[in-house]
């Protein structure tokens, strides 16, 4: 728990910077990043950036996977997660382009196309360390309530309260928001070896009290990382609220 936004965001941006540092990557060897996008993780990803302006990191040898990406816009739509993630983060490190991977939804085959991501984290070796954020109602990717627990890369049909919350971004129309969405799995972010969550303002705090206090649900699909063996969660102090 930190006092504030700044303060976490610092925090899990360390933490990152100091993981890839002690796995020394290598091009035979690279750092698997698993990567969200939302508001939560711009503090990090601001951090990480003049981490790397400053010469303290590199992302040379590092791989990233998006959790997900919203079916039937555009790719360079300005609200698609592609865009989302070259201009808050990509475009601004030396990150190579052929290591960057994002679901594609406006592939032709879309259960295809998730066949292929798995296939494709499976062979870089699994997620060393996936980046997270969560829904208001405790989603975890695109992973909505009722998801199931073991669910893996796959098409989704969004809960209304998320499009209703990801409407902000599109001129508060509702009618603008893409209401499907591909996104990795439960059980996809389980694998990975380390999680790791940002979860900032008293928005989020019923959702983070369901799935810290309550048992494993897939009502909250964040709570199944009680399942996992090396969760972490940061923080702020609002996000607490109902702890
Ligand atoms: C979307 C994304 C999630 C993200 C959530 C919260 O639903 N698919 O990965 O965690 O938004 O976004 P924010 O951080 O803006 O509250």
């Amino acid at each position: 728990i930190r006092d504030g936004e700044d303060s976490a965001s610092l925090y899990v941006a360390n933490y990152i910077v100091e993981r890839i540092k002690y796995f020394a990557p290598t091009p035979e060897n690279p750092f698997v990043l698993g990567l969200p996008t939302g508001s939560s993780p711009l503090g990090v990803y601001r951090i990480l950036v003049d981490r790397y302006k400053t010469g303290e990191i590199s992302f040379e040898n590092v791989v990233t996977f998006n959790m997900d990406e919203y079916i039937g816009i555009p790719r360079d739509h300005p609200q698609s997660y592609h865009t989302f993630m070259w201009q808050s983060f990509f475009s601004h490190v030396n990150i190579h382009p052929r290591n960057v991977h994002i679901l594609d939804g406006n592939a032709p085959n879309l259960e295809a196309e998730c066949i292929r991501y798995e296939a494709q984290i499976k062979a870089a070796g699994g997620i060393d360390l996936f980046l997270a954020g969560i829904g208001e109602d405790g989603h975890i990717a695109f992973n909505e309530p009722g998801s199931s627990l073991a669910s893996r890369t796959r098409v989704k049909t969004l809960a209304y309260d998320t499009v209703l919350a990801n409407s902000r971004f599109f001129d508060n129309d509702v009618s603008q928001v893409p209401k499907m969405a591909l996104t990795v799995g439960v059980q996809t972010v389980l694998e990975a070896r380390e999680v790791v969550v940002v979860v900032l303002g008293a928005r989020k705090a019923p959702a983070l009290q369901h799935c810290i206090e309550e048992g494993v649900s897939h009502m909250w699909t964040l709570s199944s990382l009680q399942l996992h063996p090396h969760p972490l969660i940061v923080c702020d102090e609002d996000a607490t609220l109902e702890l």
